[in-house]
């Protein structure tokens, strides 16, 4: 019974609490793409925690696979690992030996490129994301299954490195590598994490055959997947549903459920396009109660309100069979929403979501607001008008 959990948007959704809460009732939870750019809070028992590379049931104590699609930094990982040893979690993880590694490089060359852009930059999160996956694609990249092996390391750091110093060198940067220093690092690296990396499709295949249940769990969001969402004002992975099966060697016959998270407003971290959003009071509002602020990078989020062509585009993209809606209760209080409907581009008014938005005006309803969304446990009229509206388009 695999479900793949996705954001619908443009990541930020609360994929992470919804993650957690299903978590309760599957035996292993997957991360299938991303990095530590992605960011999940979750709260339990009034206690915060912060994580950007371990999968979201870990405080649940389940089974936690890191799939061949994601991108590795070990030494965030490794630091994950000890926080939640120190709080008295051993996780119970499987890392795939297929995943690519994030190196030293690939973060000085992330923040490198967004120099050069200057104002055009894609506001990345500079976690080496972008370059790992390019190096990945250019099979030029180091895995898991190699850091954890010292003689493999070595023969793939000599191939590697005289390449990337060039590109160190092309963009500037100043920097002379060292690839014994690197080495002594990743190796290092290896041997905190070798008793944790293995064969993730084999695993998960048995896992599914023998009737247990797992549990995908998305970063980012669709309208940040390199080839769906508003590219290139994007990430560098699959954030789709199909990328939990890329991402981990699970065929796509075998999954049943995908759950889209949808806020009930927009927010978008970075540049690019962003046709619903909200400048002056009302975006400030939103910012404010709603907490808006990065969990990775602590930027400020750009807020805007509902826009439903993102939202019908990604139900088509990923196969979305049920939506769970988040942050309701931060329109709270406002005399009017608004939820796009449609977007006017170059005087045409069109309803599906197109390949370029930059020129794309709203078109919105209004809609009156409600003081509460939920009292006495019970949603109010208003509030749910608003979640029927969603419902039918
Ligand atoms: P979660 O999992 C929101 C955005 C960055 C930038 C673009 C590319 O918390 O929803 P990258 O570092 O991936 O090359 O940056 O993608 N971005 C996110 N925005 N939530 C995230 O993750 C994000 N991960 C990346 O802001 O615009
Ligand atoms: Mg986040």
């Amino acid at each position: 019974m695999p479900t793949v959990i996705i954001g619908t948007q443009w990541g930020d959704e609360g994929k992470g609490k919804i993650t957690d809460y299903y978590a309760s009732k599957y035996d292993c939870i997957a991360r299938f793409q991303g990095g530590n750019n992605a960011g999940h809070t979750i709260v339990v028992n009034d206690k915060k925690y912060k994580f950007h590379l371990i999968p979201s049931g870990v405080i649940q104590g389940k089974k936690l696979v890191i799939g061949n699609g994601v991108v590795i930094d070990p030494s965030v990982l490794i630091s994950e690992i000890n926080y939640l040893k120190k709080e008295g979690i051993e996780p119970d993880l499987l890392i795939s030996d297929r995943a690519n590694v994030i190196m030293p490089y690939h973060r000085i060359l992330d923040g490198a490129r967004e120099k050069i852009l200057g104002k055009k930059k894609i506001g990345t999160t500079k976690r080496g994301i972008g370059p790992c996956y390019s190096d990945k694609i250019a099979r030029l990249g180091i895995r898991m299954a190699e850091v954890v092996d010292k003689k493999k390391l070595k023969e793939r750091l000599d191939q590697i490195i005289e390449i990337k110093q060039r590109m160190m060198d092309a963009f500037d940067t100043g920097i002379k590598l060292n690839e014994e220093k690197i080495f002594e690092e990743y190796a290092e690296y290896g041997d905190e994490l070798r008793k944790y990396v293995g064969d993730v499709p084999s695993f998960l295949n048995e896992f599914i055959r023998s009737g247990k249940k797992l549990l995908f769990e998305g970063a980012q969001g669709c309208m940040l997947d390199v080839d769906f969402g508003t590219y290139p004002y994007t990430t560098s992975s699959h954030s789709i549903a199909g990328g939990a099966c890329i991402g981990t060697g699970v065929p796509p016959q075998k999954i049943d459920e995908i759950i889209g998270v949808v806020k009930a407003y927009t927010t978008r971290v970075g540049s690019g396009p962003f046709p619903t959003e909200l400048s002056g009071k009302l975006g400030d509002h939103l910012v404010e109660k709603g907490g808006e602020f990065g969990t990775t990078t602590g930027r400020k989020r750009r807020c805007g309100w509902l826009d439903l062509l993102v939202v019908k585009y990604s139900c088509m993209i990923n196969g979305i069979t049920g939506i769970a809606l988040t942050k309701l209760d931060v329109l709270d209080g406002l005399e009017k929403v608004k939820i796009c409907v449609a977007y006017e581009c170059d005087g045409k008014k069109i309803d599906s979501f197109p390949t370029f938005i930059e020129k794309c005006e709203p078109i919105h309803e209004e809609m009156d607001g409600w003081e509460k969304c939920v009292v006495d446990g019970k949603l109010t009229k208003r509030a749910r008008n608003y979640i029927k509206f969603i419902e039918s388009e």
